[in-house]
């Protein structure tokens, strides 16, 4: 059985678009702990207030101190409702129903298990993602810029690496697209299992890969890497990042502002002897999505 939480939140002295990377975060962990489904349920009126509502479908089994602890520390729970519990049979198929499937740049075709692809587009490489696993279903936009990129990439016999890889939607586009090899690195163990199912699921296991929680030294270099994380571990990584492309390669950084792109650039540069070129930068609604070269 399923139930459904009412969560009020306090986002008291946080600006519109932190409150929106809290809400992504805290989906993420909501996610994580099991949660199939994380809405903001507030009203037009609600929306520029600090008091907001989310809504989340989860297991019964789930007990709600664990729901709470996902809030914490990033935001303060003010009421918490368990307002009923929902047949499990019909909300599933209700919520099988409302899922679409994602088309990117008329490449990749990407939907849950129980959406058929269309058969006539040959073009389409089709890739199966269920939801409510980890980060990388394909609907975020910081996803799907990276893969508008990945759709017009030279990716055939090329090392990739897949840097916070979430459900591993990056470095399978990449395996679809002929990637010689991808490495999957996550930092969450239950996002790099979920990224494991996904890479048999979507037949890329011939595709030489490495399912990791970091880099090492002896990790060989790549000739794209994909980052789409948030600015400041984006920062931190700078270094590590800039060692392991390979010096014709290029890097993908995305999960950051418009107005952070300059910062971010910066500490690359901060990092490399080279000269930082930013080659292409996307932008879709409040994020940006920059693809770099070193020189
Ligand atoms: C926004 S999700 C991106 C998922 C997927 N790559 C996509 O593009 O949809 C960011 C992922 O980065 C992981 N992550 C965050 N910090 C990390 C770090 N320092 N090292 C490795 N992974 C990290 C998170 O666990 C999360 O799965």
């Amino acid at each position: 059985m399923l139930k459904k939480l009412i969560v009020q939140v306090n986002y008291q002295g946080v600006n519109r678009i932190e409150q929106e990377i809290l809400f992504s975060l805290i989906s993420d962990k909501l996610i994580a702990i099991g949660c199939l489904s994380v809405s903001n349920i507030s009203g037009d009126n609600e929306l520029h207030q600090p008091l907001q509502h989310i809504e989340i479908i989860v297991d019964g089994k789930i007990h709600n101190s664990q729901v709470k602890k996902c809030f914490e520390p990033l935001t303060r729970i003010t009421n918490l409702d368990e307002l009923r519990l929902i047949n499990s049979k019909n909300w599933v198929e209700s919520y099988k129903d409302s899922v679409k499937p994602i088309v990117i740049s008329n490449s990749f075709f990407i939907a849950p298990d129980w959406i058929k692809a269309p058969k006539e587009n040959k073009e389409l490489s089709v890739i199966r993602i269920n939801p409510g696993m980890a980060f990388g279903t394909g609907l975020h936009p910081t996803t799907q810029m990276c893969l508008q990129l990945i759709s017009r990439l030279p990716l055939s016999n090329k090392n990739v690496i897949d840097f916070g890889c979430g459900s591993g939607i990056l470095g399978i586009a990449c395996a679809k697209k002929g990637a010689k090899s991808v490495t999957f690195i996550d930092n969450d163990f239950v996002a790099l299992g979920i990224a494991r199912e996904n890479i048999i699921k979507n037949s890329c296991q011939e595709v030489e890969h490495k399912i990791t929680s970091a880099l090492t030294k002896s990790s060989k270099k790549a000739d794209y890497i994909f980052a789409n994380i948030l600015l400041n571990p984006l920062k931190n990584m700078a270094k590590t990042i800039n060692s392991k492309v390979k010096s014709r390669g290029q890097v993908f950084l995305s999960g950051i502002l418009i107005d952070q792109v300059e910062s971010l650039l910066k500490s690359y540069e901060e990092h490399t002897e080279k000269k930082l070129i930013k080659i292409v930068e996307l932008r879709m609604q409040q994020w940006a999505c920059v693809q770099i070269t070193y020189r």
